[in-house]
């Protein structure tokens, strides 16, 4: 069983992402920090709590994360996570207190207290990351991997921006953070939109009355969340749960070996990652194909179960 450590932004898909988690046996989550993304980062950790309170897993804990992205300020997304980030979803709020830790130093003792078996997943912007990896310059190496969401590389004609035409939405978000987690040694698997806005990995109206004619907890809480994209989005995009599926079943994606420089800044190409052959960059496995109903059959099958 892989332990998981969770830098998070819940977030509808982070939220379904977590489910998928824990449904499933291969995977313990271990601990969740959160950041500033999809919404303010203390909404994020209220909903992180209300979701593994609903789906009884208080015992995880969720330690608090930075506020804002490392160089201006957070700008939410809000708008299409709905006013609670999780679709209007009316769980109730949560009843258990945060951890103590700030989240930088709950990565970096989580790493540290069980050195090569931490696998790492992030699925929002890289602030908390980078924080962490500046606070111990070791905890890249003490990871096991560090699996993420983030990124538009080319590699598939789905791998253009959602959040500026070129850029996606938590490189965007922080691209200075993900500059120094992109080069810092970590053995790095990017899930970007050449996978995730493939139309073959994305619920439909189909998808959601399978979920809707279910009555566990978890089918309960995915039939909304899905529910408000179907609505509001015409589908829902499966970008965290694609990133979690790397730890369910490794037959889902393609991977390439790349170099990739996170382009910085505030200019029209701010968030943009680009595939270079440059010697300054680290290698990293970017995911270059999907097989998307089959990554479906997955999601539901767990999500489904008893
Ligand atoms: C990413 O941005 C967020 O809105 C989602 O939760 C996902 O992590 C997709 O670009
Ligand atoms: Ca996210």
């Amino acid at each position: 069983m892989r332990k998981v450590v969770w830098d998070m932004d819940p977030g509808i898909d982070d939220a379904l992402a977590l489910i998928l988690a824990l449904k499933s046996p291969k995977v313990r989550v271990a601990g969740i920090t959160t950041v500033a993304g999809n919404a303010p980062v203390e909404k994020a950790s209220t909903n992180a709590r209300r979701v593994l309170e609903y789906l009884g897993a208080a015992n995880i804990p969720v330690a608090l994360g930075a506020a804002s992205p490392l160089n201006r300020p957070l700008e939410d997304a809000l708008s299409y996570h709905g006013s609670d980030g999780l679709g209007n979803c009316s769980l109730p709020p949560p009843k258990l207190p945060l951890q103590p830790l700030e989240a930088w130093d709950f990565l970096v003792q989580s790493v540290l207290d069980a050195p090569d078996e931490v696998t790492l997943v992030a699925t929002g912007p890289l602030t908390n990351v980078a924080y962490a990896f500046e606070l111990q310059p070791k905890l890249p190496e003490l990871l096991n991997r560090l699996v993420l969401m983030g990124g538009a590389y080319g590699l598939t004609p789905y791998g253009k921006g959602n959040c500026t035409p070129f850029a996606e939405f938590n490189i965007w978000q922080d691209p200075e953070a993900a500059h120094m987690v992109f080069s810092s040694g970590a053995d790095i698997f990017a899930v970007g939109l050449d996978v995730t806005m493939d139309p073959a990995a994305c619920l439909n109206s189909q998808h959601l009355e399978q979920i809707k004619a279910r009555h566990t907890p978890a089918a309960r809480l995915a039939a909304r969340l899905v529910e408000y994209q179907v609505k509001y989005h015409g589908c829902c995009r499966m970008h965290d749960p694609l990133a979690l599926a790397v730890l369910l079943d490794d037959s889902l994606l393609d991977f390439t070996l790349a170099k990739v420089g996170v382009v910085k800044g505030n200019d029209w190409d701010r968030g943009v990652t680009r595939i270079l052959p440059s010697d300054s960059l680290q290698l990293i496995h970017v995911a270059s194909a999907v097989d998307g109903p089959r990554f479906l059959k997955l999601f539901l099958s767990r999500i489904l179960k008893e």
